[in-house]
């Protein structure tokens, strides 16, 4: 475990830039970048809402985005380049630059339990999950897992997720302050749990919404960093506890909300029992003033008629996790159908239920969890959710998502073809759709070349 922490980044800094800076104003103007010359793949719309899908992506082959002050100040064919630029030019001919990844579910402190074995949710968490968690009550051991974490979603692309932490409130404190380091936009929460969970997991209600206020005033909107009100999911919080999660989200209507719904049979019987005069358990939520805009709710999948209505009505928002769902054996979440009732999706890996980091990965598992409903997730759909689809389910597209001027310069460096088998399978491809497809099947880390946030590289592969 030792080995891979990344306790000493220092001392392999081709493979881990910048991310011991102490503040993001210290990251040294070598690594700033004016002008990036590459080819370029963002999105400006859901294809999925369009007739023609190629409306809603812009692919410029040989393009050069302008940077500056960590934002995105144009994109154009290289050839319709301003001469004066020319001399900052960082040449990245070949490789394929998308907007940074999103994540917008996943667990920081479960990826040291990353593939446990043998278990559906409710075993899964008592057996491997909550022993892990119990460790980030030592702030110093929550540290070198924020800097693992972080380095690994930069690794992969990733440059903005929105993350549980555990119950201790130091556990947020000390991936924040990572995030902090490098200007990362990132949201976060304190977990709520004040029932079944072992005890020394569990907060009570009234010292939920004082730890969870208090990180509230000290992390949201400081820099790129913003809040979520977390309490797990309905069968860990009492009345009182969801009561006064409400409450906090009543007080700071400005910060997330994130939870679990949904996710599993066992799990939904569950709640029915623990709330019976609800109508359900995304019932439970409403009930609590928990839903809404800003309101996250992972997995989704085994949703009533009246659940899905009732969450397009509140414009609530799902975090689609398709390796979780399969690893866990959950179900099969349908895509189409929040389609349908406008309800905006995020994809997510939820790392450790979620098998993988890469949001490539992510996309790979979600087309096949398309297939065995016999639908289909196109490559632009799918690349559409990794990015501004993920941005909008955030509420965050007006600040990232795409290459738009103005926006923020979080963006990651592809290699089309990083194993010989890509290679193979690109020899005869000159499609782009074709190419994208093959590399959101077969890709993962190994083809992120580099990844970089506000403009500023912070993971580069060599
Ligand atoms: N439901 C409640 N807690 C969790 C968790 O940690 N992971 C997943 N996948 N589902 C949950
Ligand atoms: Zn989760």
């Amino acid at each position: 475990m030792q080995k891979n922490l990344n306790t000493n980044p220092s001392a392999n800094p081709s493979t881990n830039l910048n991310t011991t800076a102490p503040t993001p104003s210290s990251n040294s103007e070598q690594s700033a970048i004016n002008a990036i010359r590459a080819s370029f793949l963002h999105f400006i719309e859901d294809p999925a809402q369009l007739d023609n899908a190629q409306e809603a992506y812009q692919y410029i082959e040989d393009g050069l985005m302008v940077i500056e002050n960590g934002k995105i100040k144009s994109l154009q064919a290289f050839e319709q380049k301003n001469a004066d630029l020319c001399e900052s030019v960082e040449d990245q001919r070949g490789k394929l630059i998308m907007p940074g990844f999103i994540d917008t579910h996943i667990h920081y402190p479960q990826t040291e339990m990353i593939a446990a074995y043998g278990a559906q949710l409710l075993e899964w968490l008592e057996t491997y999950t909550f022993p892990t968690e119990k460790q980030f009550s030592d702030k110093e051991y929550a540290q070198k897992i924020s800097e693992f974490f972080i380095h690994e979603l930069l690794k992969n692309g990733t440059t903005s997720a929105l993350v549980f932490g555990t119950v201790h409130p130091e556990s947020v404190d000390a991936l924040f302050e990572e995030a902090q380091k490098i200007d990362m936009r990132l949201i976060a929460g304190k977990v709520m749990m004040d029932r079944n969970a072992p005890d020394y997991l569990l907060d009570t209600a009234q010292s939920s919404y004082d730890q969870s206020k208090v990180l509230i005033e000290k992390w949201h909107n400081k820099g790129r960093l913003q809040y979520a009100i977390t309490p797990r999911f309905a069968p860990t919080s009492t009345a009182e506890q969801l009561q006064f999660a409400g409450q906090l989200k009543a007080e700071y209507p400005d910060v997330y909300v994130q939870t679990h719904l949904s996710e599993n049979i066992d799990e939904i019987n569950w709640v029915k029992s623990l709330f019976p005069e609800r109508a359900g358990y995304f019932d439970v939520y409403q009930h609590y003033g928990l839903t809404g805009n800003k309101s996250i709710f992972a997995h989704s999948i085994h949703l009533t008629e009246n659940e899905w209505q009732a969450m397009s009505e509140t414009d609530s928002v799902i975090a689609f996790c398709p390796t979780s769902n399969l690893f866990l054996g959950s179900g099969l979440f349908d895509l189409e159908k929040a389609d349908k009732n406008n309800i905006r999706v995020g994809l997510a890996t939820d790392v450790g239920g979620g098998t993988s980091f890469s949001q490539l990965q992510s996309l790979s598992e979600a087309y096949k969890i398309m297939q065995l409903q016999g639908k289909k997730l196109s490559v632009f759909k799918g690349l559409y959710l990794a990015t501004l689809g993920s941005a909008r389910s955030l509420s965050l597209d007006h600040k990232i998502g795409n290459f738009v001027t103005g926006k923020e310069a979080d963006f990651v460096a592809l290699n089309w073809a990083a194993t010989d088998l890509q290679k193979l399978r690109l020899k005869n491809s000159n499609n782009l759709q074709d190419k994208l497809f093959a590399l959101m099947m077969l890709g993962d880390e190994r083809n992120v070349e580099a990844t970089y946030v506000a403009g500023k590289l912070v993971y580069s592969a060599v």
